[in-house]
C-alpha cells in the first residue's frame, strides 16, 4: 500500500495548552482558531473556567477572555483542580498558580498520579512558592504569591518544566534565568514574547522579565507536527508514497524527527510560510527506497521525544540497527513508552532491545501480524499500529484504538483518504 495526498492535522496540543493557561495571566480577549480539540486541552479549558475565566466555543474555535492574574479564588479554602490525564496541564498550571494568591490542590487520574512531579515543584519552591507533592507525585498543594526570580538549570530537558518556571517568572519580583544544556520546545517563550512579555534567549540561557501580557485579538494555532508524524513516517516506509502535511508547526525545537527521516534516506522537503508567532508551513515526505539505520544522539531526543514511537517503526523497516541514545525519559510518559515500543514492535516480529537508557531496533523486519493487536489504551501506540498495518498491506482491527479520538479525532478518515490517494 502507498500513502498519497495532502492532509491537515489537528491543532498543536502543546501550543493549545499554553494558550489556554497563559490566558489565566494575560489581559484582553482573543478569538482562537485551530485549538486542539483533545482531552488534554479540554481539561485546561475546564480549569480556566473553574478559576473564573470565560471561554466560549467548541471544537477548534474559541473566544477566551484573559483573567489578568485575577482568579475568582483568592481565599484560604483550597480550590480543587482536576488535570485528568494531562501532565502538561498539571506542570504548566503549577507554574501559573505559583505566582497567584490562593490555595490550590491539583490532582489527576490514576496514570497522572504515577508520574513524577517533584521535578516541577522543586524550582517553584526555590522561587518562594509554598508547594508540596504527595510523596513526589500528585495531588499537589500550591499556595502561590510572593515569588522571586531564580536561575534554573533544566537538567531533565523537559519543556514542561521550563514552561512552568517561565509562567511563574512572569509574576516574580525579579528576573529569572533558565539554562538549557539541551534545548527543548520553545512554545512558552514564543507566546510570552508575542503577547508583550520579555523572554530573551542567549543560548543556553533564557532570561525572563516579570511583566504584563496582553492577548492578541486573534490567534491561529498551527497543526500538530507530532500528529502529522504518523503519516509522514508512513510515507517514508511505503513504496510510491508522497504525503504533504499542511499548516503545521515547524519550530526548530520540534522538527528533529524530520531530520532523522532525511538521514535515513526519505525525501523530506519543508516549506516555511510564516515565521511568527510560530514558524508554520508545510512538509512533504516522499519514499525514496528502503530506509537505512541511524543513530539518534541524546541532544536530538527532546526535539523528537513524542515522535520516537513512530520513528522506531521506521527503524524496524530500515536496514541495520538504529539506536536511540538516552531515551530514559520515555519511561515517564503517560505510559512507560520505552517498554510499550519494545512490546508492540516485538509482537510485530521486530528485534528491539532496551538496554540501560538506550533503545535499539534491528531491521529490516519481516512483519508477522498477530491475530490480535491491542493499543493498550495508548494513543501513540494505536496510531503506530495502524501505520504498521498499512505498511504491511494488512487489514486488522486495533483493539482500544478509540483513544485516538482524544488527540487525532480524524485519524482513520485521513488514513483512508491518503491510502486511496
Ligand atoms: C510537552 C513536552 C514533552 C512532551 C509532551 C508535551 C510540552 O514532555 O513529551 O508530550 O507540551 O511541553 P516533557 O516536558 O516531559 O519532556
Amino acid at each position: 500500500m502507498a500513502l498519497r495526498g495532502e492532509f491537515t492535522p489537528p491543532g498543536d496540543k502543546s501550543i493549545s495548552q499554553r494558550l489556554v493557561l497563559i490566558s489565566i495571566l494575560a489581559h484582553g480577549e482573543m478569538s482562537v482558531s485551530g485549538l486542539s480539540d483533545s482531552d488534554d486541552v479540554r481539561v485546561s479549558l475546564e480549569i480556566f473556567r473553574a478559576l473564573g475565566g470565560e471561554a466560549h466555543g467548541c471544537g477548534s474555535k474559541w473566544t477566551i477572555k484573559g483573567l489578568g492574574g485575577q482568579t475568582a479564588h483568592q481565599g484560604d479554602e483550597p480550590l480543587d483542580l482536576n488535570c485528568g490525564g494531562s501532565s502538561a496541564a498539571m506542570r504548566l498550571l503549577s507554574g501559573v498558580l505559583a505566582g497567584l494568591p490562593g490555595l490550590y490542590v491539583l490532582d489527576g487520574d490514576d496514570h497522572l498520579r504515577r508520574r513524577p512531579m517533584e521535578r516541577v515543584i522543586d524550582p517553584l519552591r526555590q522561587m518562594g512558592a509554598r508547594a508540596e507533592t504527595t510523596s513526589g507525585r500528585c495531588p499537589l498543594t500550591i499556595r502561590g504569591g510572593g515569588l522571586h526570580g531564580i536561575e534554573y538549570v533544566n537538567d531533565e530537558n523537559s519543556a514542561q518544566l521550563k514552561g512552568a518556571v517561565i509562567f511563574a517568572a512572569l509574576s516574580a519580583g525579579s528576573p529569572s534565568r533558565v539554562i538549557e544544556p539541551i534545548s527543548t520546545r520553545d512554545h512558552t517563550e514564543r507566546l510570552v514574547n508575542a503577547f508583550g512579555g520579555r523572554a530573551t534567549l542567549n543560548p543556553p540561557c533564557l532570561e525572563i522579565m516579570p511583566g504584563r501580557l496582553e492577548l492578541p485579538e486573534t490567534f491561529s494555532v498551527p497543526g500538530d507536527l507530532s500528529a502529522a508524524a504518523f503519516f509522514l513516517t508512513g510515507a517514508a516506509i511505503m513504496p510510491d508514497s508522497r504525503v504533504t502535511a499542511r499548516n503545521i508547526v515547524l519550530s526548530g525545537s520540534r522538527i528533529g524527527f524530520l531530520k532523522v527521516l532525511d538521514r535515513m534516506g526519505a525525501l523530506v522537503s519543508i516549506s516555511l510560510e510564516q515565521e511568527k508567532p510560530e514558524p508554520t508551513g508545510s512538509v512533504t515526505v516522499e519514499y525514496a527506497g528502503p530506509l537505512k539505520a541511524t543513530e539518534i544522539a541524546p541532544e536530538e531526543v527532546p526535539s523528537l521525544i513524542d515522535e520516537m514511537p513512530i520513528l522506531s517503526l521506521a527503524a524496524a523497516w530500515a536496514k541495520g540497527t538504529t539506536v536511540f541514545r538516552r531515551v530514559r525519559e520515555l519511561r515517564f510518559k503517560d505510559v512507560d513508552r520505552m517498554m510499550a515500543v519494545k512490546h508492540q514492535l516485538g509482537a510485530l516480529g521486530a528485534r528491539v532491545r532496551a538496554e540501560n537508557d538506550d533503545l535499539s531496533v534491528e531491521g529490516p523486519t519481516k512483519p508477522i501480524l498477530p491475530e490480535f493487536l491491542d493499543a493498550a489504551r495508548d494513543q501513540q501506540m494505536a496510531m503506530m499500529l495502524h501505520i504498521a498495518l498499512a505498511a504491511s498491506g494488512a487489514g486488522r482491527p486495533v483493539q482500544g484504538d478509540e483513544v485516538m479520538a482524544g488527540s487525532y479525532p480524524n485519524f482513520k478518515q485521513d488514513l483512508a483518504a491518503l491510502s486511496a490517494g
